[in-house]
């Protein structure tokens, strides 16, 4: 880990917690992170969309952040059941997740409308969480790297350094997500180095030094550590393990 980016841990929520069980959640995690005084890694947590506004006033006064799990890549219109970029910064959202897998795989999301929604949360000053991910037949097939290029290129680097530098990467292996495989440390800190060397190599090593690039499947409290202790992993995109207070704040912990 690279004492000079930003560590993050981010909660995915996905389709799960009640408006009450997603309160209660918070309420803990507000508790435990001020017990925690010596840590400096940011929290962020994607809920569902209807809960962005209680909790952004449940967080008003903490450290944690409250982001969307999704927007649409139209900025205003008839759309219907779509919510845009400018709604989100509207209620004070900060940060948006782009392009995660789910959205590819069950709707029909492509490299393509994450760069339209990435364009357009650099418009409204939200910061993209592009995600991006091979999937287990690609890599059997030794093709991940290929993939993950391909993503980078159609998705995000059409933006100018500046604009890049405001994004955080997030590198989730599509068949670690949710089925409690996670990659191997060394499969991990592979393809983060891959990741930041194409950032080198598209802007500059100042650039690729600045963003961070977390990783994200079946990361847990027990994997964490490991897997944060990498030169170029700066933290995780945790998915099933954030929806217990005391789970995800062992992986805020792992940090220390
Ligand atoms: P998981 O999900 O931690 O449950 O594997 C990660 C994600 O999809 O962001």
């Amino acid at each position: 880990m690279n004492l000079t980016r930003k560590k993050i841990v981010a909660g995915n929520w996905k389709m799960n917690l009640t408006l009450q069980e997603s309160q209660s959640l918070v309420a803990e995690l507000i508790g435990m992170i001020a017990d925690e005084k010596k840590n400096d890694c940011e929290v962020y947590l994607f809920p569902s969309f209807i809960y962005i506004n209680t909790l952004l006033r449940q967080t008003q006064e903490t450290s944690i952040h409250i982001g969307a799990q999704n927007c649409s890549n139209k900025s205003t219109g008839a759309y219907t059941g779509e919510t845009s970029i400018r709604m989100l910064s509207s209620v004070g959202c900060k940060a948006v997740l782009i392009g995660h897998s789910e959205r590819r795989t069950y709707y029909q999301e492509t490299n393509i409308t994450s760069a339209e929604k990435i364009n357009l949360a650099i418009e409204q000053h939200i910061t993209p969480f592009y995600c991006i991910g091979e999937t287990l037949n690609e890599r059997n097939a030794n093709q991940q790297f290929e993939i993950i290029e391909q993503q980078l290129n159609e998705g995000i680097f059409h933006l100018n350094a500046d604009h890049f530098s405001k994004c955080v990467i997030a590198y989730e292996p599509i068949w670690a997500i949710g089925t409690g495989l996670t990659a191997t440390i060394d499969q991990a800190q592979e393809m983060h180095a891959f990741i930041r060397n194409k950032i080198t190599e598209k802007y500059s090593v100042n650039v690729a030094q600045q963003v961070s690039i977390l990783y994200g499947g079946s990361c847990n409290e027990q994997n964490a550590n490991e897997l944060f202790s990498l030169p170029d992993v700066d933290g995780g995109l945790i998915g099933g393990a954030s929806l217990k207070s005391r789970n995800f704040m062992n992986i805020i912990k792992a940090f220390q």
